[in-house]
């Protein structure tokens, strides 16, 4: 069942019920300013981190769920009350939509011929959010209603707001100044930023107190102010500060008005703080403020934030007859990844913002499918993460953006850490030739006396995993590896210790074969940067552990049908045909098969048949199977989810897009094909009542074959699932993937899908793919500018140019 469609041209997707089946939501903003907003406008929006500078208050697992956000009541001249939001008064609506677009969202509600717009965003450049509302009378009478406006302010720290109420319920602070509402909770001490919120008219009154607006005993559905139709002009002094305005709204029949409101975020140096004692110095909010205050500025930053988007997309365009695969590609996908390299898995639905900061593994992987978008970014990124790597090669686990330092109660210790650094990088500079970047100086764990250059980070990231290996001389897995529940050291048995920091035993036995993948899939990348640096003996001997690697694999790796996931603390093996549950497991099998290990012996094949024998499901592939029935001391939190979610043999749609990737690998196209439109959202959008999160994003999971509630997923945008699939998809199925010295052109993606083209710029120039489809399993035959070439690399042109490639595949 739908509950909304695509709007391919406006690229859109319009909700056209307020009840879907979770709270769908969308991202504003993609520089300082942030927000999240879901169909019914709730969420809440942050500067830079959504932990320290929350600037809304959004209660998680709250009842009902979704409540809190930005607010806009209509009350009629009888009383009655409504949103256009349909949240949280309720009343019925004759139409609702909910248009989420590329950094915006608008949502329109109409009641007895009344239509209220709100149209939500970020402006480019600017740290605040703009909500323009539209009031049109469609009917035959003359209307006269009062419209009320609330938020809620954070106290800034977002986990403090939740937690210190002794202190909190004394803090609270505002100064009224007209129609603004400035909050400046701590601004008396420490803090030297403030929020505020504003309406480009003269408002009726105001509130800025949460219980004289609501009521001490109501909730946002019944606010006292709004029935009675009257501000109170109340000042917090502690308690929860808020924001409301009202303003009287006539309008004859036809006549449209339209207000718009600003909630920005604004700093002040130290020294520029006051205007005089205890009172803001408001010199750049009114600044902020006067840039907009008429719907012509507001539409005019409204078109920059659309031309930029068409801007980013132009990057990378298909043109075939599936439009599902157009828009995830195209589109939504895209847009995924740059919410993902933005927030890493900080503040979303399910994340609340103040548990993880930026993941050295997570973010390491999102510039996978964010390099192509804007590559400055990236840059900065990559030396960000690589200052949180610490001398020895091993790296803090989380940093947090504020201050971009490593997160210390998390630490160290997960051997997996270092090599995403060398893939991320080595994806940057194929995107961009700027082999510069590993020249820059970067610190060891942000400390500025000890510096060394990027290419030496990565030199550590390698040998890091050369210096830990275990007894089969396979790579140690410390902490965990890409599963942060496979915790083969840790033999918790005391509640609420964490899986992921505690260490209960040590010993240097547990092994991963899935960091063995890594090593052999990412190991040739830094062996061809050693080379390209003129180190031809450091890149011959790189090569030669990773052909070690490949080789210990095979031999100590491989279970007879597919390769083995782990050997435990005991030296025992997991994820083996000897094992109870847990037999196998996707990782190592993806990894494992990208990175060719086995591939000539026949090794690849096999694993992947087992993949499909043992672990495909209509919904996608689940992570193991057997399910873990019980709990087990030595393995840790997979062992601890129910089975068929998260870990424990769920469907992780992040590890899926390997599975895809080595299919193509052995020329598989179909299967790769369909394995990529059992996760892919836009392909789920019929049964969004099944699935249930967005069905324009990814989720990170999907509940697997031996759940009760198999197909319904959750942890929907943040999740490396959004990059990998971009990978997928667009490097593998369609076959466009940057190289070293040339764009690499091979799509592999069966027969479903007729001739199609591609216009990738990369590098400044720009390549014009046409692909007659014959689906010959990968082997392509190319003609570059009308001559055939020998191969499936296509060198690198000149920036600025157009290079017209012609590929039969
Ligand atoms: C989560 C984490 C990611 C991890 C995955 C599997 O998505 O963010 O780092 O690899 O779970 O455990
Ligand atoms: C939990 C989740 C896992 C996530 C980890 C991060 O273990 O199951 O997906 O990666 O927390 O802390």
């Amino acid at each position: 069942m739908r509950y909304g469609h695509f709007d391919d041209d406006r690229k859109e997707y319009v909700i056209t019920t307020p009840k879907t089946p979770y709270p769908w939501i969308n991202y504003l903003g993609s520089e300082k300013f942030f927000g999240l907003i879901s169909h019914q406008a709730g969420g809440y929006c942050f500067y830079r981190d959504a932990r320290l500078r929350r600037i809304l208050r959004f209660r998680y697992n709250n009842v009902p769920t979704d409540a809190g956000g930005r607010y806009f009541y209509v009350r009629e001249a009888d009383g009655d009350v409504w949103c256009p939001s349909f949240a949280p008064v309720k009343s019925e609506l004759d139409s609702f939509e909910c248009r989420h677009g590329l950094g915006y969202t608008r949502i329109t509600g109409k009641r007895r011929g009344l239509s209220v717009e709100l149209l939500a965003f970020v402006p480019p450049g600017v740290d605040a959010e703009v909500h323009q509302v539209t009031l049109k009378n469609e009917s035959d009478k003359p209307r006269a209603v009062t419209l009320f406006s609330l938020l809620e302010f954070c106290l800034w720290n977002a986990h403090e707001d939740q937690t210190n109420f002794q202190r909190n319920l004394s803090t609270g602070e505002v100064e009224i100044d007209g129609s603004t509402i400035y909050h400046k909770h701590e601004y008396r001490e420490r803090r030297n930023h403030f929020a505020f919120y504003t309406v480009n008219e003269k408002v009726a009154g105001f509130d800025s107190d949460r219980e004289s607006f609501l009521g001490l005993y109501n909730g946002f559905h019944e606010p006292d102010v709004v029935k009675a139709g009257k501000s109170r002009n109340s000042v917090a002094s502690g308690w929860s500060p808020i924001a409301s305005h009202s303003l009287e709204v006539k309008l004859a029949p036809g006549e449209s008005k339209t207000l718009v409101f600003l909630l920005g975020y604004v700093e002040n140096p130290k020294e520029e703080k006051w205007e005089k004692p205890g009172v803001i110095n408001k010199k750049r909010a009114k600044e902020l403020m006067a840039a907009f205050s008429t719907p012509a500025q507001v539409d005019a930053a409204f078109e920059k934030l659309r031309s930029q988007w068409s801007g980013l997309l132009s990057s990378y365009k298909l043109t075939s007859s599936d439009e599902k695969l157009n828009r995830m590609v195209n589109v939504w996908n895209p847009y995924q990844c740059m919410v993902t390299f933005n927030m890493s898995r900080s503040a979303s639905y399910f994340e609340s913002g103040i548990g993880r900061g930026m993941g050295f593994r997570d973010s390491n992987q999102d510039l996978l499918g964010f390099v192509h978008l804007v590559p400055e970014r990236a840059r900065e990124r990559i030396i960000d993460i690589a200052s949180t790597q610490f001398a020895d090669g091993s790296a803090y686990h989380q940093y947090q953006p504020l201050t971009k330092r490593g997160n210390n109660d998390v630490g160290s210790g997960f051997n997996d850490d270092p090599l995403w650094l060398i893939l991320g990088t080595a994806a940057y500079i194929k995107e961009t030739g700027d082999f510069g970047i590993l020249d820059e100086q970067v610190p060891f764990d942000n400390d500025e006396n000890n510096k060394a250059s990027l290419f030496e980070h990565l030199k550590r990231s390698f040998y890091h995993v050369m210096e830990n290996l275990g007894p089969h001389g396979l790579p140690l897995i410390g902490r965990a590896d890409w599963n942060d529940c496979l915790n083969l050291n840790c033999f918790s048995e005391t509640p609420d210790e964490s899986y992921q920091t505690t260490g209960n035993r040590v010993g240097r036995t547990a092994e991963s074969i899935f960091i063995a993948g890594m090593f052999v899939h990412i190991g040739p990348e830094y062996a061809a940067l050693a080379e390209r640096r003129g180190l031809g003996d450091e890149a011959k001997k790189a090569r030669e552990l990773v052909k070690q690697m490949s080789d210990t694999v095979l031999q100590h790796g491989w279970d007879g049908e597919w390769y083995l996931r782990a050997y435990d603390f005991f030296g025992k093996k997991v994820g083996s045909k000897e094992c109870e549950d847990g037999q196998i497991f996707i990782e190592p099998q993806g990894y494992c098969s990208m990175a060719g290990i086995g591939l000539e012996s026949g090794h690849v094949k096999k694993a992947l048949d087992s993949v499909k024998a043992r672990l495909d499901t209509k919904y996608g592939i689940v992570l193991q199977q057997p399910a873990y029935k019980e709990y087990h001391l030595e393995l840790g939190e997979i062992s601890s989810y129910p089975p068929g979610y998260k870990e424990n043999a769920g469907i992780f749609c992040h590890n899926n897009p390997w599975v895809i990737i080595a299919e193509t690998l052995l020329g598989r196209g179909e299967q790769a094909f369909e394995y990529y439109k059992k996760i892919a959202p836009a392909y789920l959008e019929e049964i969004s009542d099944v699935h249930r999160t967005e069905p324009y994003v990814y989720s990170q999971m999907i509940a697997g074959k031996d759940a009760v509630r198999h197909g319904e997923a959750k942890n929907s945008w943040l999740t490396g699932t959004a990059a990998w699939n971009f990978v997928a998809v667009s490097q593998h199925l369609l076959g466009v993937k940057p190289e070293w010295d040339g764009l690499s052109v091979r799509p592999c993606i069966g027969k479903d899908i007729a001739d199609f083209t591609i216009e990738r710029r990369c590098r400044g120039a720009t390549y014009k793919i046409r692909v007659k489809n014959l689906s010959r399993g990968g082997n392509v035959s190319l003609k570059v500018n009308g001559k055939p070439i020998a191969g499936n690399i296509v060198p690198y042109a000149p920036a600025g140019s157009t290079v017209d490639v012609e590929c039969e595949a």
